[in-house]
């Protein structure tokens, strides 16, 4: 499958600012500002284009744990806003950087996640002094915790001068001699107006470059599970959801006979399909009462936002078309788009009936799955009610009567 690096990277972002904008007091865009900020900072260190792609990737990525972070450490504790710190921060960095290397981009610099909240001085998470952290790590660090502190997209003369002043006192306790010079070569107030929300990736894609890589089926898996694990972690009521809707996609395609290709296309369709779940809020998504009319079409928009993560990747139209309108129905009162049957294709009447196949029969922590039998029984209800695909659902009533049998 050929994509291209740099949409990717965008929708990354997309989705990673809209859980950092939930979860940490922080305004939305940082993974892009850390990312362009970096991207400075490499050119002043006088990096090629190709480390700088890297640098960037990486930057955009560099909090990529977080949902997971929270779920594994936080043991889904009801928190508005993190505020976290001390030692439980390494571990985000650990789960971070270790999702990365199942990552198909050619990211070559290792421990750049990892050490990416080490002081200069040896007093981060794991205690390494600058020069025992690739720079990589420097670099996102600096970045990080300038935008963190500074508010990168909203400089003005007074605010920049106090952002100098505190790199050049924080030369040798947070930042290396070398991140600190690197700063002052590059960083002037005019190299800082790209941070803008509206011009930030325009100016990120250009220097990140662009160009499309051919990917194989077992790196299209890779990448679909990275997502997948920070989509499921969202919620703890849909911990493996996605993994769920993407496995059993792909189970019905072999079972069409499908070639391996195509069967990858399903998987992924099935791992994004709820990206847009990580910009609806966690209280709203694991509410346990009922929900109102305002929180129902809340949580509705996931549809929509999934389309506005996906629809700039060029290369993935078809699945994301796929993805996006597991929702609608047959006899057009679904959404996000109220499309109907006339325009609905088999794959998306297959990603609709696999994303309720899945829902109705994967365990929650306060319930079990429906098994096999009552899952098929409200299927067709929904067939006679017009809602989803007849023939698909008779095949997966015999099909997956074997496979749970
Ligand atoms: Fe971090
Ligand atoms: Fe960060
Ligand atoms: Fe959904
Ligand atoms: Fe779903």
């Amino acid at each position: 499958m050929k994509l291209q690096f740099s949409d990717l990277l965008y929708s990354f972002s997309y989705g990673l600012d809209c859980v950092e904008g939930q979860l940490l007091p922080i305004a939305a865009g940082h993974g892009k500002r850390v990312a362009r900020l970096c991207v400075i900072l490499g050119r002043a260190l006088g990096m090629e284009a190709d480390e700088l792609v890297e640098i960037a990737g990486l930057a955009t990525l560099h909090d990529n744990a977080l949902t997971e972070f929270i779920r594994v450490e936080f043991q889904d504790e009801d928190k508005e806003k993190l505020h976290f710190g001390g030692k439980k921060l390494g571990a985000h960095c650990v789960i971070g950087e270790k999702n990365l290397e199942k990552l198909p981009f050619a990211l070559k610099h290792k421990n750049a996640v990892l050490y990416h909240h080490e002081e200069a001085n040896g007093k981060g998470p794991f205690q390494k002094k600058a020069w025992e952290t690739p720079l990589a790590a420097q670099l996102i660090h600096m970045a990080d915790s300038l935008d963190t502190r500074f508010r990168l997209d909203n400089m003005d003369e007074e605010k920049y001068e106090k952002m100098c002043a505190y790199v050049q006192k924080m030369q040798d306790i947070r930042y290396s001699k070398e991140c600190v010079e690197a700063f002052f070569e590059g960083v002037t107030l005019e190299a800082l107006a790209g941070m803008e929300k509206a011009e930030l990736f325009t100016v990120l894609s250009t220097e990140a470059g662009s160009g499309f890589k051919d990917y194989s089926n077992e790196e299209i898996h890779d990448f679909c599970n990275f997502w997948i694990k920070i989509i499921d972690y969202k919620s703890k009521f849909t911990r493996s959801h996605s993994l769920g809707v993407a496995a059993l996609a792909e189970k019905m395609g072999k079972y069409y006979g499908y070639d391996e290709d195509k069967c990858t296309r399903l998987y992924l369709a099935g791992a994004v399909h709820d990206l847009g779940k990580l910009a609806v809020h966690s209280k709203i998504l694991e509410k346990p009462d009922k929900l109102t009319d305002k929180e129902y079409r809340h949580i509705q928009t996931h549809a929509y936002q999934s389309w506005i993560m996906l629809k700039d990747i060029k290369g993935l139209e078809e699945e994301t078309k796929w993805a996006v309108h597991h929702h609608e129905k047959l006899d057009g009162t679904g959404y996000p788009f109220g499309k109907n049957e006339d325009e609905l294709g088999f794959e998306e009447r297959l990603m609709a009936c696999v994303d309720i196949y899945q829902a109705l029969t994967e365990g929650r922590p306060y319930k079990e799955g429906f098994p096999h039998e009552k899952a098929i029984s409200i299927m067709k209800e929904m067939v006679e009610r017009r809602f989803i695909d007849k023939k698909i659902t008779e095949d997966m009533e015999i099909f997956l009567a074997e496979k749970s049998a």
